[in-house]
């Protein structure tokens, strides 16, 4: 009795852990629509621009990804960002998105971050490739 009751934990824990790794990779490597991402960064655009040189009250996000924090020229940045050597890829963008502050104390960004995974994926997809 106790060896079949162990078996079906096990058959139950496999199944639940297979779920979490399902949603795991899931955050890990979003499959983002630059399009919807365009609509989530309309909540980025009171601070930034994705054209080259054009910084507002934040940097310009031209070509972010692949490049290091705190480098765009003629932008004041932080300590915090200058010297923080974080290179923004898909994987660094999604943690600083979800809570720049807890990411990177001490950065001046003002934004609460993107709680939805979705919505990060897309403005991610977004900052790779700004759609008109
Ligand atoms: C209230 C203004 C504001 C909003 C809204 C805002 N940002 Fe920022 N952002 C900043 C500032 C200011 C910095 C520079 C922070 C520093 O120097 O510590 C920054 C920095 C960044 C950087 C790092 C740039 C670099 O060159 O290293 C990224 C990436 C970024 N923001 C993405 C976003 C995205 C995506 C959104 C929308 C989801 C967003 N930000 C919303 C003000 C803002």
């Amino acid at each position: 009795m106790r060896v079949i009751t162990a078996g079906r934990f096990g058959g139950l824990s496999l199944a639940a852990a297979a779920l979490l790794y399902g949603s795991a990779a899931l955050a890990q490597s979003p499959a983002g629509d630059a399009v919807k991402g365009k609509t989530v960064f309309a909540r980025c655009t009171i601070c930034h621009t994705v054209e080259p040189g054009k910084n507002k009250l934040g940097p310009s996000l031209a070509n972010i990804i692949g490049q290091k924090a705190g480098e765009v020229p003629g932008f004041n940045f932080s300590p915090a960002m200058k010297s923080s050597k974080v290179v923004w890829t898909p994987e660094t963008l999604d943690k600083y998105l979800t809570n720049p502050r807890t990411f990177m104390p001490g950065n001046r960004m003002i934004f609460a971050g993107l709680p939805n995974p979705a919505d990060r994926a897309n403005v991610i997809a977004y900052l790779k490739k700004p759609v008109k």
